[in-house]
């Protein structure tokens, strides 16, 4: 720290604007003088996409061949920690290898709606799947001393736009959804960078938003690392300065650095934060440098045999009625759909990876069955085109009427998923569904394996006994899939979004992607099976569903305390037992439900997951820890995270859906704004939810009955009223109906005491955060 300071010391005005700009694409600048180096970072996040600095030299544009891992959206159907982490280190070899010192991912931008064009990248609609597994992400990177890049911070929704558009999120909904998707990734991994992204979020871009940037990222998160620009997503740099924007990407011709020296002289901008901003930069190039290995070297070969492994971790087996899978190998099989041939397994835009090698489903298939004899292909439709080819089709028919069972490979087409666009519905191409209602039409037992980036809608489900959800599961994928079918691996994932049945039940529909440069969240938190689950809309595959081809009891749920207060954490523990006869692993995921009324909340949420492996008839116990914060929603009033006292009930299940077990526990509320400060109009019920401030309050309240007869009448008569009418009556009431019992004298002096309580209790809390 002393020698960055140092250097800064001798550098003058004109040098240190131009360090907060990259020396071109891909380096920061380099300045000999004072022996700063320079740093390369390169696209992520699913694999290494280094551009041939060799080729560019000579005028030519092409990338290394690297490996193509599954990218986010399959990654995250694992939900295992420790498979992510793996796929981390070897990310981070690949850099070293390739002298990379950031990686740009990974990506962690919410699942707002399925037509993300770059859903594919991204992991999950729920923030703490997300943030859990960009955790493990960026500490497998870290470890091999290559930076991450956390991305796109934040609220990078949509496509449609993206360099303009405004997103308008209201405050609860910014840090429970979309922040949250970020924000144990910082605390926990400590990401070397992160990247905002283009868009605005409530008026102001994110190149210059002093509140996100460095109000809640920098200040209350304590991220110590760099934040980088979107390549090209700043617009005023000095601004950006100023808001906590630490270096724009890539070179801009002098625009960024002179607007930094004028804004400077004239005084608009401080020249201690120009100094805070390169000391940021500095701080990561000389760790990156410090951090370089020489001499590492990786075997491609292994490295996708790795990819297939994880893949196979991925795949999410969503229906399998009569057991249709797994396959025996003397089986005559059709396989139909030309991505059996050409699987799709990336997306487009800066993540695309030019894959080192790439497995076929069909000859991956073949390699399994060992006889060429019992696997005949069938194109079925044109990879790329929407037009049914009924020639196509027919083959594909007489190939499963030939076969025991047929295996249909369907999805979406390049052209669906890419960087820079969305999706305008959630169909499949019109080919792909009449291949797979033509099959089913003359074959009982038809698996339809699907490689998409994001959800589609099914005409086909009913006719079709078995789904597998490939995702675009990297170069790998075609052995991975064989893997499965065959039961050699047994599938494991499971969904980290929802699949609705039409895009129309997406609570974003009304809303996506916004009418001009503005788009509004207007369903608010309710992303997700949030909202599924509180509209009781059904949806096709709920959130966390996947099956296996064994079965999996849940027993004896136990909370090691029934009441839980102040900075204590709850101990969840289950019993998991794999009650079939094959080997596997089960997801078993945890939700918070708040019973209390006064605040909308959504039915359940995710606050705890693990993935255990169980031989058959083995039992494994696993237990969650829950801080405050998983009880706890974002409050507008006093700008913290505030909990409900009361109860919570506590559910284990296999999916959103599945819930097996429950169990209730008493949270102790945290302060609300009513009982920060009291005040004529503070609710009786509030105040009685805080407990130092029960037994004075009943000492008036005591009066109150004493004298009011209207109200001990309806007591009388109606017992059931005067629980609520009591509960959201003001203070200020209890002069009028107490028909003069309660004076105003009596209420002041009420206030006050109410009032010196709270304030000596919060003295004593002041040093004691929820979080
Ligand atoms: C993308 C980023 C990417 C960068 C560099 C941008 O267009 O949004 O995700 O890292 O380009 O290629």
């Amino acid at each position: 720290m002393e020698k960055i300071k140092h250097i800064i010391s001798e550098m003058t005005l004109e040098e240190k604007a131009a360090m907060c700009s990259g020396a071109n694409h891909w380096f920061t600048k380099p300045l000999d003088r004072l022996g700063i180096p320079s740093i390369m970072m390169q696209d992520g996040p699913h694999g290494l996409r280094k551009q041939d600095l060799a080729a560019l030299k000579e005028g030519k544009r092409a990338n290394v061949p690297m490996i193509c891992f599954p990218t986010g959206a399959a990654l995250a159907c694992s939900w295992d920690r420790e498979l992510v982490e793996s796929m981390g280190k070897l990310l981070g070899q690949e850099c070293q290898a390739e002298n990379v010192d950031i990686l740009l991912g990974p990506g962690v931008n919410i699942k707002r709606s399925p037509l993300c064009g770059r859903n594919f990248e991204y992991y999950s609609e729920d923030p703490h799947l997300s943030s859990e597994l960009a955790a493990s992400y960026i500490t497998g990177i870290q470890s091999q001393g290559v930076g991450a890049s956390l991305k796109h911070f934040v609220a990078n929704n949509q496509e449609h736009n993206r360099y303009t558009i405004d997103e308008i999120i209201d405050e609860r909904t910014l840090r429970e959804i979309y922040l949250a998707s970020f924000e144990s990734a910082v605390k926990k991994a400590k990401p070397w960078t992160i990247m905002g992204s283009f868009n605005k979020v409530n008026g102001t871009n994110l190149s210059e938003n002093k509140y996100l940037l460095t109000d809640v990222l920098k200040e209350e998160w304590g991220f110590e690392g760099l934040v980088v620009s979107d390549w090209g997503a700043v617009d005023e740099r000095a601004d950006g300065i100023a808001a906590g924007l630490d270096l724009e990407m890539p070179y801009t011709y002098g625009s960024g650095e002179n607007k930094i020296i004028e804004a400077v002289k004239n005084g608009t901008l401080k020249e201690e934060a120009l100094n805070k901003t390169v000391e940021r930069i500095l701080g990561i190039v000389f760790k990156a440098v410090d951090n370089r290995r020489q001499g590492v070297t990786i075997d491609k070969l292994q490295h996708h045999e790795s990819a297939r492994k994880i893949a196979s971790e991925c795949l999410v087996l969503l229906k399998n009625n009569d057991n249709v899978l797994p396959l025996k190998k003397d089986m005559k099989v059709a396989i139909v759909g030309e991505f059996a041939e050409k699987p799709r397994y990336q997306g487009g835009g800066s993540s695309r990876i030019l894959p080192y090698k790439i497995d076929s489903i069909l000859d991956e298939v073949k390699l399994k069955v060992g006889s060429e004899d019992l696997v005949k292909y069938a194109r079925g439709y044109k990879v790329d085109e929407d037009t049914n080819h009924e020639d196509l089709i027919a083959e594909a028919v007489n190939a499963a009427q030939w076969a025991d069972v047929a295996i249909v490979v369907a999805g979406l087409p390049d052209s669906y998923e890419t960087e820079g666009t969305d999706r305008e519905h959630m169909r499949m191409p019109e080919s792909h569904n009449k291949l797979i209602q033509s099959v089913a039409a003359v074959q009982k037992n038809v698996v339809v394996v699907l490689c998409n980036g994001s959800p589609v809608e099914m005409p086909w489900i009913n006719d079709v006994k078995g789904l597998l959800e490939a995702y675009l599961g990297g170069q790998a994928v075609g052995g991975a899939i064989s893997d499965i079918i065959f039961g050699d691996v047994n599938p494991s994932g499971k969904l980290a979004e929802t699949f609705p049945q039409k895009l129309s039940h997406n609570p974003s529909f009304l809303n996506f992607p916004g009418e001009g440069d503005t788009v509004h969240y207007r369903e608010g938190i309710f992303v997700g099976y949030r909202y599924y689950d509180k509209k009781e809309v059904e949806p096709l595959f709920p959130f966390g569903f996947g099956l296996s081809y064994t079965k999996f009891e849940y027993s004896s749920i136990r909370v090691d305390k029934k009441w839980m207060s102040g900075n204590d954490t709850l101990k969840v523990n289950v019993k998991v037992k794999n009650i079939g006869d094959r080997a596997g692993k089960e997801i078993i995921q945890l939700y918070v439900s708040d019973m209390q009324d006064a605040v909308i909340r959504p039915v359940k949420e995710l606050k705890g997951f693990e993935k255990v492996m169980l031989d058959p008839m083995e039992e494994k116990s696993v237990t969650f820890e829950l801080d405050k914060r998983a009880f706890a929603f974002y409050d507008i009033d006093i700008k913290d995270w505030r909990i409900q006292g009361g109860k919570y009930t506590i559910m284990v299940g296999s999916s959103s859906k599945n819930i097996h077990l429950t169990e209730e526990v008493n949270i102790e509320p945290s302060p609300t704004k009513a009982t920060q400060c009291v005040t004529r109009n503070s609710l009786i019920g509030r105040l009685l939810q805080e407990p130092l401030l029960v037994e004075p309050l009943n000492k008036v309240l005591d009066i109150f009955w004493k004298s009011s007869t209207s109200m001990q009448s309806i007591k009388n008569d109606a017992v059931d009223m005067i629980v609520p009418i009591m509960k959201y009556m003001p203070l200020r009431q209890l002069v009028y109906y107490s028909e003069g019992g309660v004076t105003e004298e009596i209420l002041s002096e009420l206030i006050r005491e109410l009032n010196d309580i709270l304030q000596r209790s919060q003295k004593e809390k002041k040093n004691e955060a929820i979080c």
